[in-house]
């Protein structure tokens, strides 16, 4: 039986491996591993990849005649290896044993959800009635972030004599974990050295070739239980460590009979030379496995430890979706955790669970702060200052591309440049296209959202007004600098941009890249410029200076910004927000002929342009573009910021809008089932759960074909548990309060959460039988103010209340009636 803590397949099926290594990863946010059997090596079904949070490499690959240059996530040396023989008395030794072996007779892995450890019991049965049942435990510690474990036990049953494990350090890894990118170059590790200590701990030192981070693994592996009142270590046999150039192994041979298993545990520490308080990662990582307590003792307090973020993160939903809830939110921990506030690390769109998009940054920030916000604030914080590191890199870029502020890059890695590579290949044509979602300058937005957020959910005033406000300020900048006045529209124009959609990245025919005045693109920056023009004046008169100093903004600036922010142009066609200028003069896409004749038509893109044709020439998106507003704002800001710009958005065209995108939407990004769940939620209801349902299990049954084998996707995940946390609610953190709306759907009618709101931790809310429960805990922090159909409750610390939902519409759920933008 599966529980709603497991996550469990029963059987081996090679077909499935990459999937479920993917789904099985352990990690801590500082580095992760994937669920690979420790028997199996790189090829055909497995792919055993260990990925270390913010280490990446950059390499020159040739494509088609030109030089391309690409930065990775590294695939690190490999700590899992432990493979098995048996050696009955008086016969030869048997093969080494693994899932693909003929000799496999029972299989089951099972994720551990709640102490965040991988489980798999193996049953083998050669010809002759030997039977070998192996369980193992693995665990990447999420107390002391540096250790890795695995502890395997074996039962022989039928035979007598002894169990040979050969457990090792495999340096000689590439990155191979994406057949899309074979022709580039991969080979990211060098200067390998191997060693043993006298006490059995082996090592491996490596570094990356052109970022020259040093690696350094120890090991130890150790026989450690042999049946009541026996000395394992004393009956088991160590050979003396092999070593070649890139891989260290030991070998131990255990007795094993029908009164006395053989338990092996192999401790692992990894350091890098970025680690801080260290000499040099190989003293660390060897001291590092010398002191590490035995494997039940690395159990505990790593059980603890994962104890601690349950008990922050807490999502109660009962049911199917919250099993693969809490699955999502197992995965985004194990990425995002409070170890990676100390790194110098964003968010990884593919997690740390496989190679799929190099290990980029992105604008998926946008859909996971604002999750962490409500329960790790510093973590959240340590992905902001990510960003701003990167703030210089961000205004040299504006500066060559001849604007001012700050343009942040689509895809950022190491140092911050733009690492989105110039050309792309459709696996469907075999041909390599030019790739244009570099013009995705609408990343800066979710920046500068994203810092906004934060704050507000914080109360953290004083990153608002340091680095938060330059943030701010560069990326309003940067939108001021591109806006261009059209006096026969009496509007200013963005022009040449991509928007979150992707399908479009030119006009048909157009020998430029960019479409104009995008939407999405245009009403964020109108945002970020109002935001950035209100936080100016509000900022103290000391920090103002500062800020002035540091960006040399000239306060004449502001008047512009202000301007622009009231009269950036939207562009509407027969009655709906266009998703660019022109959009409505596209032709329309036969979908239901495309549907028939394809099936599967998500990426759209490669299927028109493999056909000769370009998607650019349709009414067809990739993924929610005008939705995402919906997403992004409630209805009322929404309203606000459209009559800022001197539109009304009543509740029609938004419909309207609404319904005339979700016919010409191809949903080829994950994130678009989640925004369109989140937005229907509130207009279409009876179709929002499809739409929640194809977010929920988009990775765990792999709805994009074969691309969660290669790194979850953990903006989706993370935005389907935000969907519970603020979708189901309408929860905005504004005005020192929290504002509830709540329309739960009907599938998600009964649920809770537990967050930490401006500094006051454990403030539990849940909904049952149309009720809502606040419980706030004893502290001396104030009354939580919460604000539900336009009243307003004081909840004192150490209360609960229970609250009727409000029945029918309420002004600040309509569109245009809101606060101004
Ligand atoms: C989506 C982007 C997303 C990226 C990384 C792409 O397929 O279109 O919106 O940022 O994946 O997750």
């Amino acid at each position: 039986m599966t529980g709603a803590w497991e996550w469990s397949y029963e059987g081996y099926e090679p077909d499935e491996e990459r999937l479920r290594e993917a789904l099985c990863t352990l990690g801590n946010g500082y580095f992760a591993t994937r669920g690979a059997a420790s028997e199996t090596s790189t090829g055909g079904p497995h792919y055993p990849g260990t990925y270390m949070a913010g280490c990446y490499d950059r390499l020159i690959s040739t494509v088609q005649g030109r030089k391309v240059e690409n930065a990775d996530l590294v695939n690190l040396p490999n700590w899992l290896p432990l493979r098995y023989r048996i050696r009955p008395v008086g016969a030869d030794p048997g093969p080494w044993l693994s899932p693909d072996h003929q000799h496999l007779k029972e299989h089951r892995q099972t994720l551990d959800l709640r102490r965040g450890t991988l489980n798999r019991r193996t049953v083998y049965e050669d010809g002759a009635g030997r039977h070998l049942d192996v369980e193992q435990c693995s665990l990447v510690h999420m107390g002391t972030p540096h250790l890795a474990a695995l502890r395997t036990a074996f039962t022989a049953d039928g035979w007598t004599g002894s169990i040979e494990v050969e457990a090792a350090i495999d340096g000689d890894i590439r990155n191979t974990g994406v057949p899309r990118y074979r022709d580039l170059s991969n080979r990211h590790l060098t200067g390998w050295s191997t060693g043993t200590g006298q006490d059995g701990v082996v090592w491996l030192r490596c570094r990356t070739v052109e970022s020259d981070i040093g690696f350094a693994l120890a090991s130890r592996t150790v026989a450690t239980s042999g049946g009541p009142g026996r000395h394992p270590e004393r009956s088991a046999r160590h050979y003396r460590p092999r070593q070649t150039p890139r891989q260290v192994f030991q070998t131990l041979v255990l007795p094993v009979d029908a009164e006395r298993d053989a338990v092996v545990d192999k401790t692992v520490a990894l350091y890098t030379s970025r680690d801080r308080a260290i000499g040099s990662p190989l003293r660390a990582a060897v001291a590092g496995v010398r002191t590490a307590p035995d494997f039940a003792e690395l159990l505990a307090s790593h059980c603890r430890a994962w104890a601690g973020l349950w008990d922050r993160a807490r999502i109660e939903v009962p049911g199917e979706a919250g099993r693969i809830l809490r699955l999502h939110l197992f995965h985004v921990l194990q990425t995002l955790s409070p170890h990676t506030a100390e790194l110098d690390v964003g968010v990884p769109a593919r997690g740390l669970h496989g190679e799929a998009y190099r290990g980029h940054v992105f604008w998926d920030e946008l859909f996971v702060l604002r999750f962490l916000s409500l329960h790790f604030p510093e973590v959240s914080r340590g992905l902001l200052d990510y960003r701003y590191r990167r703030l210089p890199a961000a205004c040299r870029a504006a500066q060559q591309a001849g604007r001012a502020g700050a343009m942040f890059p689509w895809q950022s890695a190491d140092d911050g440049r733009e690492e989105t590579q110039e050309l792309h290949l459709n696996p469907r044509s075999g041909r390599w296209l030019p790739d244009r979602s570099r013009l995705q300058h609408h990343v800066g937005s979710a920046v500068a959202y994203n810092v906004w957020q934060y704050c507000q959910a914080t109360a953290d005033t004083d990153y608002l007004h340091s680095k938060g406000a330059e943030m701010l300020l560069q990326i309003a900048r940067f939108w001021a600098s591109g806006a261009e006045w059209d006096a026969s529209l009496a509007r200013y124009r963005i022009r040449g941009v991509v928007g979150p959609d992707e399908y479009h990245d030119a006009y048909p025919g157009a020998g430029s890249a960019g479409i104009d005045d995008n939407a999405y693109t245009n009403v964020t920056a109108a945002w970020v410029l109002a935001r950035a023009t209100e936080l100016y004046r509000d900022l103290p008169e000391p920090r103002r200076r500062t800020l002035l100093e540091r960006s040399g903004l000239d306060p004449a600036e502001l008047e512009r910004w202000e301007d622009i922010s009231r009269r950036l142009y939207v562009p509407y066609h027969r009655g709906v927000i266009s998703q660019f200028a022109g959009y409505g003069e596209l032709d329309e896409l036969d979908w239901a002929a495309y549907r028939k004749r394809y099936g599967d038509i998500r990426r759209l893109d490669r299927i028109l342009e493999a056909e000769g044709d370009t998607v650019n020439r349709y009414q067809a998106s990739k993924q929610a573009d005008v939705l995402m507003l919906g997403y992004l704002f409630s209805p009322g800001e929404l309203g606000g910021l459209f009559q800022r710009l001197g539109h009304v958005l009543d509740d029609e065209t938004w419909r309207a809008t609404v319904d005339h995108y979700l016919a010409r939407t191809s949903h080829g990004s994950t994130l678009s089932s989640l925004v369109h769940a989140w937005v229907l939620a509130r207009v279409h209801r009876e179709e929002a759960w499809t739409y929640c349902e194809e977010a929920l299990t988009g990775d765990v049954v792999d709805i994009q074909g074969g691309t969660t084998a290669e790194g979850i996707h953990l903006g989706a995940m993370a935005g389907t548990l935000d969907f519970v946390q603020r979708g189901m609610t309408g929860l905005e953190t504004r005005d020192d309060a929290l504002w509830l709306s709540p329309a739960p759907l009907p599938q998600l009618s009964k649920f809770g959460v537990r967050i930490r709101f401006r500094g006051l931790g454990d403030v539990d809310l849940g909904i049952r039988a149309r009720r809502l429960r606040i419980a706030v805990p004893h502290s001396h922090h104030p009354a939580v103010r919460l604000v539900l159909g336009g009243h307003t409750h004081v909840i004192a610390p150490g209360t609960e209340r229970w609250l009727d939902l409000p029945t029918g519409r309420r002004s600040d759920r309509r569109h245009g009636k809101g606060r101004q933008g």
